[in-house]
Formats: C-alpha cells, structure tokens, sequence
C-alpha cells in the first residue's frame, strides 16, 4: 500500500515534472539534435561583422522587436506576399530593420547541417547574443528550444513596440506589458550603445525638446536638417557606436541622449539612480543586460508541438 501510493507520487511528480520542461527553454536543447548549431550562428555573426560592423546592432534590434510581438517566434522575419501582411513593414520596422540577410545566411548553413531542427526565433536570440560579445560587451548563456510562428500581427507591432517619442510612462508599459521590469527598462535602454538611428526619429528632438545639451543639439542640426534626408544616420551613441561599452548612460547624464525615450530614462524620475549606477559600474551594466536579455528572450515563446521550425525564415512552411 505504501509503495503503491508512493509510485503513485512519484507518477505525479514525473509528470508534473516533464510538463514543465516541455514548456521551458534550456541552453542544451540542440546539444544532441544540432551540436554544431551554436557555432555556425557565431561563425556567421562574425563575417557578418566583418562585412559591416553596423550588422551586430541591427541583429541585436531584430531579437527585441520579435520578441515585443506574440513573444519571441521569428514573427518579424515573415515577408508580405500577395495573401499575407507581417510585421516588416509596420511603422517601427519598415525600412530600418535590417540583417534579414545575415539570418537567410545562418539557416542556410543550419539547414545543411541539421535539416528542420534549428528555429528562426533561436537564431535571432543567439545571433542578438553573439553580436553584443563580439561588440566588446557581455555574454550570457543562451536559452533555446522556441519554435517558430505561421503567422505574424501587423497592428500588434506598431502598438506593442516602443516609439521613440514615447516617454517614461509609456515606455515603462510597453515593457511592463510583456513582464518586464524598470530596471530591465533602463538595462535594456542600453543597447542603444551600438547601433545608428535615422534623422527622421530624433529630428523632433533637436529643434526644441527641453531635456537636450544645446550644443548637442546644435552639433546635429546641420547633419539633419528640418527639411531634409530623413535616412541620414547618427551613432546612438555619439562616441563609441560600434563598441557595446557604458558610454550610453554617461551621455545620458550630460542630456546627449539622441532619442527622446533615451533621455526620458534619466530625466528626474525613478530611473536616474540605476541611470548613474549603469554610468558608473559597467560590470553592474553587463550584469542587468545580460539578465534582462534572458529575460526578454523568454516572453511566451512557442513550445512543444505550437508553431513549426521554419525551413526558410521569411516564410511559414504552411501552403496557402
Ligand atoms: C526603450 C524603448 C526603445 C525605443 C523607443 C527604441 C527605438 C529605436 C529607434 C527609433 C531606433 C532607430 C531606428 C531607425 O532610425 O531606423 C533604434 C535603434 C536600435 N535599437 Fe532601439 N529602441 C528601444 C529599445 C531597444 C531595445 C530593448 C533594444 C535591444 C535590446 C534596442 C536595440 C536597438 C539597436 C541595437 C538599434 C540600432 C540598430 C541598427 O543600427 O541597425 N532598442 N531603436
Ligand atoms: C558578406 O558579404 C558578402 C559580399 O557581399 C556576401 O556574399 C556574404 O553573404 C556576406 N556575409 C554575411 C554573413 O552577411
Ligand atoms: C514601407 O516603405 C515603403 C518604401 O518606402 C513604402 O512604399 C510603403 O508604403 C511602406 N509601408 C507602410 C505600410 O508604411
Ligand atoms: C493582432 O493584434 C491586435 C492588437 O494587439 C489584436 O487586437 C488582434 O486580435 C491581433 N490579431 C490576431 C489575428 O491575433
Ligand atoms: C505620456 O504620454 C502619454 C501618451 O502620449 C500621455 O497620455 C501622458 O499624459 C504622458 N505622460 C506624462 C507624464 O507626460
Ligand atoms: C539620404 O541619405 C542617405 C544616407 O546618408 C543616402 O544614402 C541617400 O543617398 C540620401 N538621399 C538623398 C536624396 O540625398
Ligand atoms: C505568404 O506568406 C505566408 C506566411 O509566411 C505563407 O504561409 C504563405 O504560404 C505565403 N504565400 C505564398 C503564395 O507564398
């Protein structure tokens, strides 16, 4: 009677057991079904780096808004098509989403090695992680098992994924609104350390924002005029783009932050300590990045038998 009922809670416990694994992610979930996986996503990121150092902070941008839509599902990787209308080309991403290509690039060679066994949504992850390190920033290991979507949600993407005219109470919803916190706020802020933004999203700023150095201002209003290109580029980070450091929130400090969400992270609010903390102590960034990335990398992924693995990433292998 008693082994009986103990079988009975060890039965219990197994499955309760193997229902939560099948619904989480794990860093060795192609240890045995792709075991080079890893590195051709790395190898890859690194002659893409080579080609255009720019590439490391455009795939790192392509995780984030995957992830903010319907979770991290390779959704913005879909191409419309005469029946379908995805999320390239919603306002946040059309024409300034880039490194489609570098994805097609890795699963390719993923499709080569380990046919129908590597997702789209696990690439971008791993790709956003390898760009970041060999940016000069932090690494983290890396969760994997998502699946990826048949569909994707155009209203969704411009309503879920921040604008950059959006101040701290919007912004600190738009990321409370997939579980995440301030504090992953203002860590995750700090991608903007790599990467180049298009006049057309910080001209507001420099004709007449309140919380920007005059001379800042000044300093880019020649490169971006009123009435002009408005795909001209600046560094996010107007010293040190290419190199994932902590000069981002130092800048911030100085009201050089070249979007207005940028600035509204340290702008007398609740944010200003983690703000100097981050300015301060890079490590303390790295750390906060590094989790808040996991973190981000985690929101409602597709699991088990949800979604499919895409064999080519800009479309669903469904037939219409
Ligand atoms: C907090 C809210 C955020 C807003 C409002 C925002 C907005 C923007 C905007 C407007 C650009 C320039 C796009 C263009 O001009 O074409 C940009 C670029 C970028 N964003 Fe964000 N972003 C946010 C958060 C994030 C997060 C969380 C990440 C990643 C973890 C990220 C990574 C990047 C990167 C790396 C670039 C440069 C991309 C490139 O050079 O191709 N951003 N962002
Ligand atoms: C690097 O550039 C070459 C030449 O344009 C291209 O053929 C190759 O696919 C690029 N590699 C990556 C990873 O984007
Ligand atoms: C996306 O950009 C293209 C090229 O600039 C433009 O023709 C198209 O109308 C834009 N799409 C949307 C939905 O705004
Ligand atoms: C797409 O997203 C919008 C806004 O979040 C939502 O109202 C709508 O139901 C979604 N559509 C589908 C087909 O899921
Ligand atoms: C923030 O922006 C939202 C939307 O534009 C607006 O409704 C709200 O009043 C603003 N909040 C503050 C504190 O300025
Ligand atoms: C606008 O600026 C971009 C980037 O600097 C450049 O490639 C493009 O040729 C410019 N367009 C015009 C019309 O000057
Ligand atoms: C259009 O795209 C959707 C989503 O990727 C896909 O399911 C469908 O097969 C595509 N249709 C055509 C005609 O390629």
């Amino acid at each position: 009677m008693a082994a009986l009922f103990n079988l009975q809670i060890i039965c219990t416990f197994l499955i309760i057991f193997s229902v939560t694994i099948q619904a989480q992610l794990s860093p060795d979930y192609y240890s045995y079904s792709c075991p080079e996986a890893l590195d051709i996503v790395n190898n890859v990121v690194i002659e893409a780096l080579t080609n255009e150092t720019r590439l490391g902070a455009s795939l790192l941008r392509l995780h984030f808004h995957d992830c903010f839509v319907n979770g991290c599902d390779a959704s913005v990787l879909l191409d419309d098509n005469g029946t379908f209308i995805g999320e390239k080309t919603a306002f946040p991403n059309n024409n300034s989403l880039r490194g489609f290509h570098v994805v097609d690039v890795i699963k390719a060679q993923l499709e080569k090695a380990c046919p129908n066994v590597v997702s789209c949504a696990d690439i971008l992850a791993i790709a956003a992680r390898d760009s970041v390190f060999h940016l000069g920033g932090p690494t983290w290991e890396v969760q994997l098992g998502r699946r990826d979507s048949t569909t994707a949600n155009r209203t969704a993407a411009n309503l879920l994924i921040p604008a950059p005219s959006s101040n701290i109470t919007v912004l600190t919803s738009n990321f409370a609104n997939v579980g995440l916190t301030f504090e992953d706020l203002v860590a995750l802020s700090g991608a903007h350390t790599i990467g180049f933004a298009r006049c057309a999203t910080f001209r507001q700023r420099i004709y007449g924002d309140f919380d920007i150095s005059p001379s800042f201002a000044e300093s880019l209003r020649s490169k971006c005029p009123r009435e002009g290109n408005d795909t001209v580029l600046q560094g996010l980070d107007l010293k040190t783009p290419s190199h994932f450091d902590n000069l981002y929130y130092k800048n911030l400090l100085v009201k050089k932050g070249l979007l207005h969400s940028d600035q509204e992270i340290y702008n007398s609010n609740k944010a200003d300590p983690i703000v100097r903390k981050f300015s301060r102590d890079v490590t303390k960034f790295y750390n906060s990045f590094s989790k808040a990335m996991i973190k981000m990398g985690d929101i409602t992924p597709l699991t088990g038998t949800n979604g499919e693995i895409r064999r080519h990433c800009r479309r669903s292998n469904k037939k219409p």
